[in-house]
């Protein structure tokens, strides 16, 4: 069977930037406590108008200039999020009208926090059984639209923005050399949104008792998160058929630097091969492995030939892992390696240039 790899990345955050100290104004809580708790500093949030399919459009057309693929060219788009425009049609719809994919097939997927790794598995799937060559996954969240801005407990911890990822086929042994997924639906209700579904449908009732907003029981998760994301890092290596000593960098899901750490810890990785950038965002759930990743592509983090790991824990409870042969480098990446004159242009990434 042949494999799959990513040609190309790209990702997008939406302009405003709420800080700790904005935070400060509006709720009970302190800059100290969420920088010791959660290494967070700012987000990016959406205005009123912006919808998943705006952010994950403009991280799409960035991840298809990366790939220098032409919209007409793919064959599928996969859109992993939790905070659809709408129940129906899908974002992922949307999004391939706005680019023009006129002859792919489209559709959302929702595993939480572990959406883009879920959406990488699938492409990889439809590309292995040749069913499709050209696939593009893209990861969007405007998590700030079903944030509770009185709860102090979650809304320190959540930003908006958007990651995508365009895949094409590889010879064995190359590209995405294992994807595992998991999932356990007996937490389900530790981190969740109560209303809006068939099960409590939105009321003025249900509004009124805020049940349209997200609730997360944090010490709960926290602890599984880190148990989890150790676990699937380790499995799949194990499919992958390679070392932890062979790995060049660690993507985890950006929810916590605590949580981070702890799974770097247990698997022995040392902070440079680790990537972290929750500072600038905060958790963007399925996004913020793709921004991650786009991030570390742009900075020259990741070089050609690289062994990276994604792991990702969320609500579901889901969890996944891939691990990738990392097949090409950007410009910008090769400039800030090779230590081009440009290269204090590309140290602090801007997902939107
Ligand atoms: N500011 C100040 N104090 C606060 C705040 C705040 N923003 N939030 C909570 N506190 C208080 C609590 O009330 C509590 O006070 P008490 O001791 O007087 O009762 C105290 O701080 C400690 O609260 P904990 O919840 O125990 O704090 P913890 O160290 O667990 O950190 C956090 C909380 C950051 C939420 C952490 O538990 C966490 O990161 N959890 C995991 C989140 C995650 O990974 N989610 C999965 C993916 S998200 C997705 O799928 C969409």
């Amino acid at each position: 069977m042949r494999s799959a790899k990513i040609v190309g990345v790209g990702s997008y955050v939406p302009p405003r930037i709420l800080t700790n100290k904005d935070l400060e104004k509006m709720i009970d809580t302190t800059n100290k406590w969420i920088m010791e708790r959660t290494g967070i500093r700012e987000r990016h949030i959406a205005d009123d108008k912006t919808a998943a399919s705006d952010i994950g459009f403009e991280a799409a057309k960035r991840a298809l200039k990366d790939a220098r693929v032409k919209p007409e060219e793919l064959d599928l788009i996969i859109v992993a999020t939790i905070t659809a425009d709408m129940p129906f049609p899908s974002t992922a719809c949307l999004i391939q009208d706005r680019l023009g994919a006129k002859k792919a097939a489209a559709f959302d997927l929702e595993a939480a926090c572990s959406g883009f790794i879920y959406g990488l598995s699938i492409a990889r799937g439809f590309i292995a059984s040749e069913e499709y060559n050209t696939v593009l996954v893209i990861a969007s969240e405007v998590l700030s639209k079903i944030t509770d801005w009185e709860d102090r407990d979650t809304c320190v911890l959540f930003g908006d923005g958007a990651g995508a990822a365009v895949l094409k086929p590889a010879k064995k042994g190359q590209g995405i050399l294992s994807t595992y997924l998991r999932a356990d639906g007996g937490n389900w209700n530790l981190l969740w949104v109560p209303a809006g579904g068939s099960r409590i449908p939105t009321t003025r009732d249900s509004v009124d008792k805020r049940l349209h907003y997200m609730k997360m029981e944090g010490n709960k998760v926290f602890k599984i998160a880190v148990q989890s994301m150790t676990a699937a890092a380790i499995e799949g290596l194990k499919r992958a058929e390679v070392r932890i000593e062979d790995l060049s960098l660690l993507i985890a899901h950006q929810a916590n630097l605590r949580i981070i750490n702890a799974v770097a810890k247990r698997l022995s990785l040392p902070p440079e091969k680790v990537f972290i950038n929750l500072d600038r965002y905060g958790n963007t759930s399925a996004a913020s492995i793709p921004l991650a990743l786009d991030e570390a592509v742009k900075r020259g983090r990741i070089k050609r030939g690289d062994l990276i790991i994604l792991v990702a824990f969320g609500g579901g409870f889901t969890w996944a892992s891939s691990v990738i042969r990392w097949e090409r480098i950007s410009l910008k990446g090769y400039l800030s390696r090779f230590g081009h004159r440009l290269t204090s242009l590309t140290t602090r990434h801007q997902p939107n240039e």
